[in-house]
């Protein structure tokens, strides 16, 4: 059993409001293509992706990558048959048609479809209509309509191949969905639970909406950092980037900044990517000394090749001495500058021990932090 996702998006997204089809236009960070075909990759039982898309919107798809594409047809319905054909004698056995549109939809419904077609030779999900129905004319209600036994019809709607192939090429005339055509062939379609975020993008105000759905599952990560550095001789500690007047220095093998230290191994740990000493070993000479902005300048970028965006920074600075309080705002100010974020996303803060344990004795400075990472 072979099962392929068909994602039509030819269509000109005119109710949208004309200019760019909607299918290509920005949604959450990427494309509204980008997410349909993302929930699709991410469900267990798709084994590949068609996307029919119309050849004037090249300079779009062309940049799709580890899906077949398929030209489009005059109506939907032609968009959908000419991917089928694309499709037949390729050994699949089962197809998914969707919408283009439908960027929200759940990998649990994709799922959940695909599993109807085990007892059924179509399914497809279908939304109880909830609100009372009412036919209009002239901004006038002119009757009633019982809502009972309806419901409002969503994508992907899923068949036996070889069906819903024959359906088609028997069809005499351009329907709504596949399913009235599945239904005019004489199959049977069963309906599975439909999902309410899964809405069909049709006219500008469901951008919001669809972006609203698609934030709620934003990656959010959070990674925390901890170090400490010794005292030793000197006339100044450096830290998050700030020289600090005092009758010890921090000793380590680079400038010693416990505070940036900390920043950058929370950002690494968001990332799951270990921490500085495995980016610069200390036993690599070429860090002695060196200024750590160079090591949080290279976690920030890591981040930002990872598609993360840094969301916030919360370092705390644990020492009796030097008093931090006096420099907290140009720490901050600093800190900032070298991650490329606003000032009002940094804090840097301190705190004593209460002359208790190592940083109450001053042998030396500890700093933790935390970092919270977000991608769209
Ligand atoms: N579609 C298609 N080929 C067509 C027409 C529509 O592939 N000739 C696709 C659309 O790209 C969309 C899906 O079918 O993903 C559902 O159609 P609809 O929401 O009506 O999209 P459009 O036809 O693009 O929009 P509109 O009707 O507002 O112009
Ligand atoms: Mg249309």
């Amino acid at each position: 059993m072979t099962t392929a996702a068909l994602i039509v998006a030819a269509g000109r997204g005119e109710r949208a409001g004309g200019g760019t089809p909607k299918q290509w236009r920005p949604l959450a960070g990427k494309r509204v293509i980008d997410h349909t075909i993302a929930h699709f990759r991410a469900s267990d039982v798709v084994d590949s992706i068609v996307v029919v898309v119309s050849d004037g919107d090249r300079p779009h798809w062309e940049t799709l990558e580890g899906v077949q594409l398929v030209t489009g047809g005059a109506d939907r319905s032609g968009s959908v048959r000419n991917g089928l054909l694309a499709l037949q004698g390729s050994g699949v056995t089962r197809v998914l048609i969707h919408d283009a549109a439908r960027a929200c939809v759940p990998v649990a419904l994709i799922n959940a479809v695909a599993t109807a077609l085990d007892a059924h030779p179509a399914a497809a999900p279908g939304l109880p209509v909830t609100d009372a129905l009412w036919s209009g004319a002239d901004n006038t209600v002119t009757g009633t309509q019982d809502r009972n036994g309806l419901f409002a019809a969503q994508t992907p709607q899923g068949f036996h191949f070889d069906a819903i192939l024959s359906a088609h090429l028997a069809a005499d005339h351009a329907a709504a969905d596949d399913v009235e055509l599945a239904r005019a062939a004489g199959l049977p379609v069963a309906i599975v639970p439909g999902a309410a975020d899964n809405l069909k993008i049709t006219s500008p105000e469901d951008f919001d909406r669809a972006n609203r759905i698609l934030g709620a599952e934003m990656d959010i990560r959070t990674g925390t950092g901890f170090d400490v550095h010794r005292f030793g001789p000197g006339d100044h500690v450096t830290l998050c980037g700030v020289a600090v007047p005092h009758d010890r220095g921090l000793q380590g093998h680079s400038d010693a900044d416990v505070g940036m230290h900390s920043v950058t191994d929370a950002i690494y740990g968001a990332l799951a990517q270990g921490d500085i000493g495995r980016h610069f070993p200390p036993s690599d000479p070429q860090w002695k000394g060196a200024d750590s902005a160079v090591f949080l300048r290279h976690a920030v970028e890591m981040a930002t090749n990872a598609g993360y965006r840094i969301s916030n920074i919360d370092c705390t600075l644990i020492c009796e001495f030097p008093k931090i309080g006096p420099h907290a705002a140009v720490m901050q100010s600093r800190m900032a500058e070298i991650m490329g974020m606003s000032q009002d996303r940094v804090s840097v803060k301190a705190t004593t021990s209460e002359k208790l344990g190592f940083t109450g004795r001053g042998e030396g400075i500890a700093a933790q932090a935390v970092a919270t990472l977000v991608q769209p």
